[in-house]
């Protein structure tokens, strides 16, 4: 097992992150969800986010999404401190969240799903030039949809997935964040979608990946990051992990005494509350 921080960054040397956060700190009331976080995403990276349920992965997702403020701690873009507070300011910045719930309007057809709030033209939208741009970005991604001018309803989870990735592009953001983008998905659709994340990393986009399937992780990630009780827990090359490494990480059979101290707590915490 290899820490990141141990060995030196082959990739890395000569590349800035486009993403550093530095120490965030987020309660809800009484709950600690997020203590001292640091996370680096780099062009053309694809970073992992694992941790078991409550470990705080979708808090930090929410936090560059713009939807909560962090309490304390920095986050740098393209080397400039930045704060996030909305959604269109994310968005702004050049991060594409895709949320599990996808937001898809089912009734509309693709073409009116990807330009969904940014229809191109002032008065008339350019219907013709919206349907061009939406192939040329689905052949890009090796994306298999049948038509752009059917409703999404009728499209498949990972066509739907899909669309919903493409959509997050429109905008040609620098860094994309995918929440659990299999989690529903059989097995061939799962495999479109991991295709479609190598894509997205040969595009140059840095891609922040929330799942809980390693095998997805194993498959495309580059790093993974393990959250548990909301504090880093470790952080490993995906060449140079096992799988028993990254679940003892998640687990906490690498505990330290601060993380184990933590999770006594948090247990008699949830014991008194019952
Ligand atoms: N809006 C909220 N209000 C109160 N507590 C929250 C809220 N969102 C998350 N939490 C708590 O923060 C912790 C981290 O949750 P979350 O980020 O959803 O974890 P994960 O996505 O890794 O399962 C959990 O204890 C959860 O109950
Ligand atoms: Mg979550």
């Amino acid at each position: 097992m290899t820490l990141v921080s141990e060995v030196s960054s082959g990739k890395h040397e000569s590349v800035d992150p486009v993403m550093s956060i530095r120490g965030i700190n987020k309660g809800f009331g009484a709950v600690q969800a997020l203590t001292d976080i640091s996370l680096d995403i780099y062009p053309g990276e694809v970073v992992a986010l694992v941790g078991d349920n409550g470990a705080g992965k979708s808090t930090l997702v929410k936090i560059l999404a713009g939807v909560h403020p962090q309490d304390s701690g920095t986050i740098t873009f393209h080397d400039k401190l930045v704060s996030i507070p909305t959604p269109a300011a994310s968005r702004a910045l050049g991060i594409a969240t895709v949320f599990q719930d996808l937001a898809l309007c089912d009734n509309l057809d693709v073409v009116s799903n990807l330009f969904l709030g940014r229809e191109i033209g002032t008065i008339a939208l350019n219907e013709v030039e919206m349907e061009s741009r939406s192939w040329e970005l689905l052949r890009q991604l090796s994306a298999k949809i049948p038509s752009v001018r059917i409703p999404v309803a009728s499209l498949s989870g990972g066509q739907r997935q899909t669309v919903a990735i493409a959509r997050s592009l429109i905008g040609e953001p620098s860094i994309v964040i995918l929440d659990e983008p299999t989690a529903a998905l059989g097995v061939a659709q799962t495999a479109e979608v991991l295709n479609l994340i190598e894509r997205l990393r040969e595009r140059g986009h840095g891609v922040l990946l929330i799942s809980h399937n390693l095998a997805d992780v194993q498959a495309v990630a580059d790093r993974v990051v393990v959250l548990r009780l909301g504090r880093n827990n470790g952080e490993f090359r995906v060449a140079d992990v096992s799988y028993e490494d990254i679940i003892a990480a998640i687990t906490g059979a690498t505990d330290n005494v601060v993380t184990r101290r933590e999770a006594a707590v948090r247990a008699q915490t949830e014991e008194k509350n019952k």
